[in-house]
């Protein structure tokens, strides 16, 4: 069992948990990631490790509450435990030796982003970090990305906060302009990183993805998590979840985590009506985080 030591709402919908996990904590390294279960029964979340505190043996995981395990997940609150927590699991993202890096994030994938921005910028990286979200309100990490970024990028779909438009937009002027990267990292939606290896292939930058394909032992032995990658099958979670994103085959990767859409769908809301009823009697949670 492992205790939730604090619980605080970047957003309606995204939520930052540290967690008393002193064995992860001691060895986690950026890019890692745990599967967690919030009850015993529950469902397997696979969760980035977006940081961790060795001495005070705790790991922050930051998630998107999008069905029915992330729901379980956000109904349990400070000193609550979560029933089992598995980790570090993957392969570090690869840092070393890079000089000057272009980190791009989308929505909760800047969750991923940014322990690797952090890691860059201790290891004394030129760091620029691009991220991008729908809508000013779904903005998160501002201030933590400013502090480990030599430049910072904000987007908005619709223009709120930021620049208007996508991700790529200041990726695509940083590139024409002349900047060499020695590589850029893409964490986010399938189709955004998608979108990012088009932008940097003419140019040749190496460009790695973090890939978020179903998983469910994440030690390499169910093969739910294949991704073709050079048209060999990797799976995710022991050769990744970085892969070199102009080799990943992304259109088969987006189609593939389409298959349990109508599964989610009754989890969903399996669980709505459940949090519905338990709301009705439980006191009011804590509100957003002011960053
Ligand atoms: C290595 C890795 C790291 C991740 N890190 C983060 C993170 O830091 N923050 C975050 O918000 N999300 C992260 N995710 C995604 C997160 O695991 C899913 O959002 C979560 O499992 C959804 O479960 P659900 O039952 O709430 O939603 P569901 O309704 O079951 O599914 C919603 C969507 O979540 C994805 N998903 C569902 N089950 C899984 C699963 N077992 N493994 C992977 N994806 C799944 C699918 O895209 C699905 O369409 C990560 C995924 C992977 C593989
Ligand atoms: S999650 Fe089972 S092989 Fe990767």
């Amino acid at each position: 069992m492992y205790r939730i030591l604090k619980k605080t709402y970047l957003t309606p919908t995204v939520v930052r948990m540290e967690i008393a996990a002193p064995l992860a904590a001691r060895n986690a390294l950026a890019g890692q990631f745990v599967i967690l279960r919030a009850d015993e029964e529950g469902e397997r979340i696979p969760l980035t490790i977006a940081d961790h505190d060795a001495e005070r043996g705790t790991v922050t995981v930051i998630f998107q509450v999008v069905g029915g395990a992330t729901m379980a997940l956000e109904a349990k609150r400070e000193g609550d435990f979560v029933a089992t927590l598995a980790g570090p699991l993957g392969m570090p993202t690869p840092v070393e030796g890079l000089k000057k890096v272009a980190v791009v994030g989308g929505g909760v994938g800047c969750a991923i982003a940014l322990p690797v921005v952090k890691r860059l910028f201790e290891l004394g990286a030129e760091t620029t970090s691009i991220v991008g979200f729908r809508t000013a309100e779904l903005a998160i990490l501002e201030q933590e990305f400013l502090r480990y970024s030599s430049r910072f990028f904000l987007t908005t779909d619709d223009g709120s906060k930021g620049e208007r438009g996508n991700v790529c937009a200041p990726l695509s002027r940083l590139l024409a302009a002349g900047e060499r990267f020695d590589a850029v990292f893409a964490v986010g939606p399938l189709v955004m990183m998608k979108y990012v290896a088009e932008t940097t292939r003419p140019y040749a930058v190496k460009t790695i993805a973090s890939m978020d394909p179903i998983m469910i032992d994440g030690t390499g032995m169910c093969g739910c998590c294949r991704v073709t990658v050079d048209g060999k099958m990797k799976f995710a979670c022991v050769d990744g979840p970085d892969f070199d994103a102009h080799q990943v085959d992304f259109d088969e990767a987006i189609a593939r985590l389409k298959t349990y859409e109508p599964i989610e769908a009754r989890a969903r809301e399996r669980h709505c009506n459940l949090y519905r009823a338990a709301s009705q009697q439980a006191p009011a949670r804590t509100k957003r985080e002011e960053e």
